[in-house]
């Protein structure tokens, strides 16, 4: 590995305090939720030690965070953004909740396309808004698509509001292309409804993927799209909690404006943002060059030793989306991973009923530690 994504062992591991690591018995090695266990960018630990240093802890002030995220959407994404469009958030999801709650009628729908992030289920239930599905389509490779007929008829209800677009989508590490973009623009357009697209594992896209950011399409959609993203999956600090919304128009910016009490990022988390963005590129290409390689080495370890396993490799991110129908575990392959190997995976139901039969492995750790979580996934069927 890259000398900056730095060197640990398991015990070195096991030794933080986050959810990843306290919530298993130590014997079980975690490989399910969203963080990745490479060393924090040196940068961004500077900027946090420096701030407190000084004693620097309270809350976040404007800040740099607008022009720090324009610079790197320009060189990263080639997008255009508007710094005094950019507004700190402190966690993606509180971000799209709250600009749920201002744009959208209590009790109506938003349509979702699972399998997806499993919280986008909760907060629509934690909001009072119905999650109308319009699921991806699966063709017979194992590849999946944006069904856009169900897409269509999903936003076509009289009681939908809003489309919740995940790009690059989670669970499947999958980007969605221009051409698909502007046919949603379109929907959206005739429709009528409101857009929210969370771009969080945008930073991740590897070589040989582009991320369109939907907000620089030439539609006339993309100035009303609110557009999510974050240092926190890319630079791997979503303890620090602070994300970033883009506001495609005046009339959106003037919405996030209003909601500023309930949008207060963390001031370390606004600190660190701005050092991920502007500083730390060098780690962030360091990662991007991990992940593709681990990526391969899942696709050659499920061949080796779990070959009814399907996994079409990712364009994005730390995902990796196995189909292990083939096993004959059920619905929930997770428990006999957990159980007889010792592995925690993030069951596939969690991103919707769709994902029943497949699980969650996340590749954003070392190959040695990618190695033990596939052999053990093997040991628990007998391999
Ligand atoms: C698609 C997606 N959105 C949002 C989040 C959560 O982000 P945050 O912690 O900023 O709310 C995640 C985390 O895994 C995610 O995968």
């Amino acid at each position: 590995m890259d000398k900056l994504l730095g060197t640990f062992t398991l015990d070195d591991l096991r030794a933080r305090k986050s959810h990843k690591w306290t919530v298993y018995p130590a014997d079980v090695l975690p490989a399910f939720v969203a963080e990745m266990d490479f060393m924090i960018a040196e940068p961004i630990a500077a900027a946090v030690r420096a701030a407190l240093d000084i004693g620097d802890t309270g809350y976040p002030g404007d800040g740099e965070l607008g022009e720090a995220f324009a610079v790197f959407a320009g060189e990263r994404f080639g997008w255009k953004v508007r710094p005094d469009r950019v507004f700190a958030i402190p966690d993606v999801m509180t971000g799209i909740a709250e600009v749920l709650m201002a744009v959208t009628p209590h009790g109506s729908g938003v349509v979702i396309n699972p399998p997806v992030y499993g919280p986008f289920f909760l907060r629509l239930g934690y909001l009072s808004r119905q999650v109308v599905q319009a699921p991806l389509r699966r063709a017979s490779d194992g590849r999946y698509d944006l069904d856009f007929a169900a897409i269509d008829a999903a936003l076509a209800r009289p009681d939908v509001s809003a489309y919740l677009l995940c790009n690059p989508h989670n669970p499947l590490g999958r980007t969605w292309s221009r051409d698909q973009l502007l046919q949603i623009a379109d929907l959206c357009q005739q429709h009528q409804v409101e857009l929210l697209v969370d771009e969080i594992h945008a930073p991740l896209v590897l070589d040989g993927a582009e991320h369109v950011p939907f907000a620089s399409l030439d539609h006339p959609l993309a100035e009303r799209a609110y557009t999510f993203n974050s240092a926190s999956k890319g630079w791997n600090i979503p303890g620090l909690k602070c994300g970033v919304t883009v506001a495609g128009s005046a009339a959106a910016a003037a919405v996030l404006a209003g909601r500023w009490e309930a949008l207060l990022a963390s001031h370390l988390g606004v600190l660190a943002s701005v050092a991920a963005f502007t500083q730390a590129g060098d780690w962030l290409e360091a990662v991007r060059h991990q992940l593709a390689q681990n990526r391969a080495l899942l696709a050659e370890l499920l061949a080796k030793w779990l070959p009814q396993v399907g996994y079409l490799p990712g364009q994005a991110s730390f995902l990796g989306w196995l189909d292990c129908r083939g096993l004959g575990l059920g619905d929930n392959p997770e428990d006999a991973f957990l159980e007889r190997g010792r592995v925690a995976l993030t069951g596939g139901t969690y991103f919707g009923t769709q994902g029943a039969g497949f699980a969650r492995l996340n590749i954003g750790t070392s190959p040695e530690l990618l190695t033990e979580a596939v052999r053990r996934m093997a040991a628990a069927v007998g391999r």
